[in-house]
């Protein structure tokens, strides 16, 4: 393999930047060329490839967001747009792509392998940690801590006015971001879409009057996007404890910020371990990187597709038990 692509696709991620250095500087110690192609995999069907080298990616280790920029492509859901992305793989002799992106972005990066045959190797990045075969995304611990953050500082304001608060965590249809800042945010309750059922008005009611008869002066309710309208929740609360109940919505803050150290070592980790899989890689083959139970890994990509990641629910019986 002479000549490789990275790029990355999706929500941007902190610890995206450490990736895309590690890619590069890997990349060139082993003697390849190596091009970034920028806005993902719309810069693939408009042939954005530009070249890399080892200045390319200096100072950007402690910054958020990518250099390569992303975006959402509903293009590339087309077929026949997508032979014009590999047309210009093709035409500009790349013989390995590593794509670095989010749930979304791997089932992209299985496309492009299997209809054009060109090797890929897929590194996850994603705040929503929802990719299957990963215990951890580049980019989750960062935005967890930026959740962390907010909640203690809501806490203040929290106990101040003696309110009940909502904060509205991202994660798209999963709660591993609001599971995760709910724990060690010591949210009262935590609201997910995995466990919908666990949960209605009554007992969010009943958990909250708890707290209120022994002498609780505040409680925080940790809430994923993707359980339902915050401020439908806040009004219901209000209206049934008839104590002031607020909300926020972090929103994008949770994607920006200076990645951790967790975040980029993720990053540099993965990045690396992409070039040295990339290496070996023949036509059609895919991989993914990872890490799990504490190891880094490479998996077959295309084992993973189809297939969800679940929650733990250990953490959220544990949350429960704590929040007593
Ligand atoms: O996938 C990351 C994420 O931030 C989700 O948590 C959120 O639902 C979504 O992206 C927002 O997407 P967009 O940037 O397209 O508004």
């Amino acid at each position: 393999m002479e000549k490789i692509a990275v790029l990355t696709t999706g929500g941007d991620a902190p610890g995206m930047n450490a990736a895309i250095r590690a890619v590069v500087r890997t990349a060139i110690f082993e003697g390849m060329e190596i091009y970034g192609v920028e806005h993902g995999y719309k810069g693939l069907l408009e042939n954005r490839f530009k070249k890399m080298d080892l200045s390319s990616v200096s100072g950007i280790i402690n910054k958020g967001g990518t250099i390569l920029q992303t975006l959402r492509c509903p293009e590339f859901l087309n077929k026949e747009k997508r032979k014009i992305a590999y047309e210009y793989i093709y035409n500009n002799k790349i013989d390995g792509l590593i794509v670095i992106g989010g749930d979304g972005s791997r089932k992209g990066a299985y496309l492009i392998t299997k209809e054009s045959g060109c090797p890929c190797v897929f590194i996850p990045a994603s705040i929503d940690n929802d990719v299957y075969g990963t215990d951890y995304t580049i980019g989750f611990d960062t935005a967890v801590n930026t959740g962390l953050e907010a909640i203690d500082r809501i806490r203040d304001t929290a106990a101040s006015h003696e309110r009940i608060f909502i904060v509205e965590v991202m994660g798209r249809e999963h709660g591993f971001l609001a599971l995760e800042i709910g724990l060690t945010g010591g949210a009262e309750i935590i609201l997910i879409p995995e466990m919908k059922n666990d949960f209605n008005l009554k007992n969010i009611l009943k958990i909250l009057e708890n707290g209120i008869r022994r002498g609780k002066d505040s409680s925080i309710i940790v809430m994923a996007e993707g359980f339902g309208y915050t401020k439908d929740w806040a009004e219901k609360i209000q209206k049934h404890t008839g104590l002031e109940t607020r909300y926020t919505v972090l929103g994008y803050i949770q994607r920006g910020g200076k990645p951790t150290a967790l975040s980029r070592k993720l990053g540099l980790t993965f990045g690396y371990n992409a070039v040295q899989c990339i290496k070996k890689l023949k036509k059609s083959e895919i991989k993914m990187v990872g890490i799990s139970a504490g190891k880094f890994t490479t998996v077959d990509l295309k084992q993973t597709i189809g297939k969800e990641k679940s929650i733990d629910k250990k953490i959220y019986e544990m949350n429960k038990v704590f929040s007593i």
